[in-house]
Formats: structure tokens, sequence, C-alpha cells
């Protein structure tokens, strides 16, 4: 029998008000924040100012690192933690989607190793302990507030990918009111990025029982959303608190398992044509639900309100819109990804059926066949 195993570090907290409430638990990490967000959103709907008043209430200083772009790069991650040593911080919070969540913990990570330069980041199997990190989500897709993964584009090697450096957040605060000034498409691209996470996890070679206990409890929360998802429902607060679960719970699930095939396919059209993380993602999805076992399959899209997998790629079409990307852009980048991952001998063990490049290539085009309709 295969090992089983079980490791969720992360203390969590979800609720209204909890980045308020949990002042306390900030204040024990450290004398002086680094709070790391991207340029606009962390303002906008409100976590900088919870977490500044949560700061200021327990007399925590802080200083604010607001650069960090979407697929954040090594030299940003190296600039923040040139920053936070400059400003004598001695824990990080990152709050945002997954870019300033991820390159919160890149950032922790070197600040600890504060004479190291940027190749550490890169270096397995050293040291990846750092110093503590808190996550604030604020979009329902990367779970990266409860996984130790930290993805981060390569500028040199012009690729994007996760650091082998696994670090656990110690604190996530999940408030579903953040989402409520997120537009349609990043509620969209987002949830879609948190439903592959809870498929890929489910449907991946390291998938456990506890895991797929965890994914499907997540699949089913992500069905309450479908009809905000489908714009046939005006979201109300219960659906944002039910998104941010269902993101959270993907992100245990692949916290277990890590992402599959669908995941590492997405990097290029990310990467090379700019296409939103949770869209490209999908993009490849139905294609790989196609050639997992059936049975399973049809098993866990009931459990997420679909018939079958081109209703499931309906879907995602409607909600996320096309790719509207030429042939002539597109196929290059999608047929270098596939020699790419099926080349990988460590992506190519995350999918639960023989890998090849055939059978990468045929996931990757049965989206196309779908778009060229
Ligand atoms: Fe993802």
């Amino acid at each position: 029998m295969k090992e089983d195993r079980f490791y969720m570090p992360v203390r969590v907290f979800s609720g209204r008000e909890v980045v308020r409430s949990h002042a306390k638990d900030l204040a024990k990490l450290g004398k002086k924040a680094l709070i790391v967000t991207g340029r606009h959103s962390a303002k906008a709907c409100g976590v900088y100012d919870d977490i500044c008043a949560a700061l200021d209430e327990c007399r925590i200083a802080h200083a604010l690192f607001d650069g960090v772009e979407e697929n954040p790069s090594a030299a940003t991650v190296m600039k923040a933690r040139d920053f936070g040593l400059q400003e004598k911080a001695d824990f990080v919070i990152g709050a945002g989607g997954g870019s300033p969540m991820d390159a919160a913990k890149a950032i922790a990570l070197m600040i600890r190793h504060a004479s190291e330069g940027r190749d550490y980041l890169y270096s397995a199997g050293a040291d990846s302990s750092a110093v503590p990190v808190v996550c604030i989500p604020t979009t329902c897709g990367t779970g990266s507030e409860v996984t130790a993964v930290s993805v981060l584009t390569n500028e040199v090697k012009h690729t994007k990918g996760s650091i082998p450096h696994k670090i656990f957040p110690d604190l996530a605060l999940i408030d579903g009111k953040y989402l409520a000034g997120a537009s349609d498409q990043i509620l969209c691209n987002t949830a879609f990025d948190a439903f592959a996470h809870l498929f890929e996890s489910w449907l991946n070679a390291d998938a456990t029982p506890v895991s797929r206990l965890i994914a499907e409890d997540g699949i089913r929360e992500w069905k309450k959303c479908l009809p905000v998802l489908k714009k046939e429902k005006q979201p109300d607060p219960d659906d944002y608190d039910t998104l941010m679960r269902a993101a959270m719970l993907g992100g245990m699930a692949i916290a277990h398992t890590g992402t599959s095939l669908p995941h590492a396919l997405s990097y290029a059209l990310t990467y090379h044509l700019h296409v939103p993380h949770g869209k490209a993602v999908c993009y490849f999805l139905a294609g790989y639900l196609n050639e997992a076992d059936q049975k399973e399959v049809s098993r866990i899209l009931e459990l997420s309100g679909f018939a079958s997998v081109e209703e499931f790629h309906q879907t995602y079409r409607l909600c996320c819109h096309d790719l509207g990307i030429g042939e002539d852009q597109l196929l290059p980048v999608i047929e270098q990804g596939c020699r790419e991952v099926s080349s990988n001998p460590a992506r190519c063990a995350k999918a639960p059926f023989a890998c090849s490049e055939e059978l990468v290539c045929r996931i990757a085009g049965f989206a196309g066949k779908q778009e060229g309709n």
C-alpha cells in the first residue's frame, strides 16, 4: 500500500473582519512588517487599510512594498528583499492575488538569507527557512495562502515556474469581503484556476484519500458559485465567502499533490502570450479530463454540476472567453510547451495515466479544436 501523508502547517482563520480581529496574532510574528502588494488592488479593496489598522493597534511598525507585478519576477523579489532589509523588517505580509502572496514567501526566504544573491532562489536542496509570512488573499483562485509554493518568472531563463524552496505561510487570514470589488473577469479567471486545482489534485498520481476528500469538498463549494460565474445571479457576501473557501480547499489539495499537466502546459501561454493564469490553465483542462479514467471524471464532474467534459469546456469559454489569439502566434507556443512538458519526467509523473508527447499534444489540441468551431 502506498504511504499516505498529510501536512498542512498553516494557521488559517476565515471570516468577516478577520484581519482586524487577529491583530494580536500578527503582532506575535515580529517587530516590523514588510507589507507586499500589487500596485493598486490592495488599496482599492480595503485590505491594506485593514492591515495597517491591525498593526497600528498593536504598535507594530510597517513598511509597504507595492511594486509586485503580475507573474512576479525574481528581480522584483530581490528589490523587495533589499527594501525589507533596509527597513529592518522581520516578517512579511503578502496581500492580494497569487502574485503578491507568492512573492511574499520568496521575499521572506531572502530576508532570512540576507547575504545570498538571486541564485539562492533557485538553489534546490538549500536551506528553505524564512522569516514569518502572513498571506491574505483578495482573489479566489491561487490558494497560495495555504500552499508552500512560490511561482516566479525567471526573466533570465524566460520561463515561469515554482522555485524549489517550500515555504508555508505561518498565518492565513481569509475574508470574502475583499472580493466585492473584483471585476467579473478577475472573479472568473481566478475561480477557474481554483477549479483546475481541485480537479488536477483529484486526478493526480499523488492523490491520497485525504487530499481527495479536501478536493471533493472544494468542488461542492465551487458548484454553489456557478450561477454567479455564469452571471445568472448577482454575487452576495455568502457567495464571496464560498468562492474563497473553494480556492482555499483547492490550495490545501494541491499542497499535497501538486498540480498536473494543465498547469504545466499553461505556463508558456502566460509567459509568452500574457493569458491570465486561470484562463490559461482551464484552456487545457478539458483535454486532460478526456484522457483520464472516464468513470472518475464523471463522478467529480457530477459533483461540480457539469454533465460532461464538453459542458464544462463550454461554460469555461462562456465565463473566461476565448483566447482571441491567432493560430500563427498560438501554435508555436503550444508546440514548444508540449515538447517541454512531455520531456520533463517530474511533470509527467503527476498524471494518473501514461504520459507521452503524443498524449500531451492531444490534450493541448482539444481546446484548439473547440475554439475553432
Ligand atoms: Fe493555478
